[in-house]
């Protein structure tokens, strides 16, 4: 499955989601979990992420991506349209330490 990362949070651009065949996206306050059980690994999203947030769980360490992933895109609405991403996205692209800061 592939994952999506702390890199999402605050910037939620939102690209992800007009590409993925099997709308597996799945949408809280500050960022976007894709559902590990629904994804098929074609892998299309990875590149449409202007914040490279989104990752194949066979990289090393994303162990508690997979875990939150999992969690919360049971927990969160689906998400299959695209909508205008936060207006100070950009100022927090690649921005260190969001999970602590923002994560919801
Ligand atoms: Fe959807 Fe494919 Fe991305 Fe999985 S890898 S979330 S199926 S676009
Ligand atoms: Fe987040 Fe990237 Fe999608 S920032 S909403 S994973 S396009």
């Amino acid at each position: 499955t592939y994952v999506v990362t702390d890199a999402c949070i605050k910037c939620k651009y939102m690209d992800c989601v007009e590409v993925c065949p099997v709308d597996c996206f799945y949408e809280g306050d500050n960022m976007l979990v894709i559902n590990p059980s629904e994804c098929i690994d074609c892998g299309v999203c990875e590149p449409e992420c202007p914040a490279e947030a989104i990752l194949p769980d066979t990289e090393d360490g994303l162990e508690k991506w997979l875990e939150v992933n999992t969690k919360y895109s049971e927990e969160w609405p689906n998400i299959t349209v695209k909508r205008d991403s936060p207006p100070d996205a950009d100022e927090y692209k690649g921005v260190e330490g969001k999970f602590e800061k923002f994560f919801s």
